[in-house]
């Protein structure tokens, strides 16, 4: 096979890759090495910045995302009992966010590459990027129990953190910079409406705990385990229990509760790798970066990456110029290392460490006092929040 672009990965990266190469007259072929049932009901994100819906929307894949999408004015904090709404179009221009989640995405992605997209490959395992330093980079893959392999000018890892593009970098050029966290997140799907209308985020002596939603009728909520904690560990009762005494409040606000669907554990981790760019390949999305999930920023950090690299692979077709190619990892990681370090920030905001004292505990309180009553410190997290302007 032969292409222009090939791609490892029909995430979220690779996906809205292949799509906007695709509306620029670009071609590309997507490998993606697991089912599309996978693919589309693997629980992840589910806060898009207002840079990802523009992008979506104006990518001809917002028409589900506007109908089914619940946009988000605000989120709460929670801390000593206490609620604090944080106005994000208020406190930064006018942005929001929306609660659309990444499963959603996929989906419309996948579909609309079906349909008027180039070839896009399940169940086609990438087994290595070769010939990256030199003009014609080659992936052998497997599909359909045959080993074939696609010719590319160029190669983009979308594949994620355990991917294979990642590989391909000479260690002498790669730099590793992460950090893992001493909890987990126990993440639960619940067939009952929401208890609140927005994200509430909660800083509590015994652990953090997100509530968030999927829909009107379903619930997303989060609690801060140890790190090792099996999901099949926790029942349900013992779930909401858990959850309730997080997200206590001084008034009557209640926790609803209902049947719980689906449970998964995520591990915490900070990581980037430098640079996202070698001779013909280029890293985007978790391939290059991972954020702690507090901050709300994989899929959008994906999303900004994929924008910067179709804009600088049709301004080289259309100009013969590599400038914008030449500035790809540089442009990439100064968005990333923000959001690296809101999402690292947030993180220690809210979660107990399991060794922390009570001094650390205090100085989360005043943390979370100082942005619930000072301007600067809550704009500064709002503007993190819904996201670094793209480009
Ligand atoms: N060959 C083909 N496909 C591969 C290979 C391979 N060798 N290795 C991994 N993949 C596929 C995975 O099956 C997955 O579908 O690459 C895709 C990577 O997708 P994601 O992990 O979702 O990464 P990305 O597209 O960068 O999106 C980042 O996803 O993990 C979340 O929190 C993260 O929201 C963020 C978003
Ligand atoms: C989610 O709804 O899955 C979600 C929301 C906000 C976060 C992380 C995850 O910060």
């Amino acid at each position: 096979m032969r292409t222009t672009v090939g791609i490892i990965g029909a995430g979220p990266a690779g996906l809205l890759l292949a799509r906007l190469l695709h509306r620029a007259g670009v071609e590309s072929v997507v490998l993606e090495g697991r089912d599309r049932a996978y693919v589309e009901h693997r629980q992840r994100a589910g806060i898009l910045e207002q840079g990802t819906v523009d992008v979506l929307r104006a990518a001809g894949a917002g028409r589900r995302m506007d109908r089914e999408g619940l946009r988000h004015d605000g989120i709460e904090l929670r801390f000593d009992r206490r609620r604090h709404r944080v106005d994000l179009p208020a406190l930064t221009g006018g942005r929001s966010v929306t609660v659309y989640a990444q499963t959603e995405v996929c989906k419309d992605l996948i579909a609309l590459q079906l349909e008027e997209g180039g070839p896009l490959l399940f169940e086609a395992e990438a087994l290595a990027v070769e010939g990256a330093e030199g003009g014609r980079p080659r992936v052998p893959f497997r599909h359909q129990g045959r080993e074939d392999e696609l010719e590319c000018d160029y190669v983009v890892g979308c594949d994620g953190f355990w991917g294979v593009s990642r590989a391909a970098f000479p260690a002498a050029v790669s730099r590793v910079f992460e950090r893992t966290y001493p909890y987990a997140w126990l993440g639960v799907l619940a067939d009952v409406a929401p208890s609140h209308d927005e994200l509430v985020y909660a800083r509590h002596d015994r652990g953090f705990a997100l509530l968030s939603m999927r829909s009107p009728s379903v619930s997303r909520l989060y609690l801060q385990v140890p790190v090792g904690t099996e999901a099949g560990a926790w029942d349900d009762e013992r779930i909401w229990d858990e959850l309730e005494r997080r997200l206590e409040t001084d008034d009557d606000w209640r926790l609803e509760r209902g049947p719980i669907t689906q449970k998964s554990v995520t591990p915490m981790r900070s990581f980037v790798h430098e640079p996202m760019r070698h001779g013909r390949l280029f890293l985007a999305g978790d391939a290059a970066h991972i954020v702690p999930p507090t901050g709300a920023k994989g899929l959008n950090l994906a999303v900004g990456d994929v924008v910067t690299l179709a804009r600088a692979l049709v301004h080289e077709r259309s100009t013969g110029s590599p400038d914008l190619l030449d500035a790809y990892s540089a442009t990439c990681l100064r968005r990333v290392w923000q959001a690296e370090r809101f999402s690292c920030d947030m993180t220690a905001l809210l979660h107990p460490a399991p060794d922390a004292g009570d001094f650390e505990g205090r100085l989360q309180l005043a943390r979370l006092e100082r942005i619930a009553t000072t301007p600067s410190a809550e704009t500064d997290l709002a503007e993190a929040y819904t996201g670094f302007p793209l480009g």
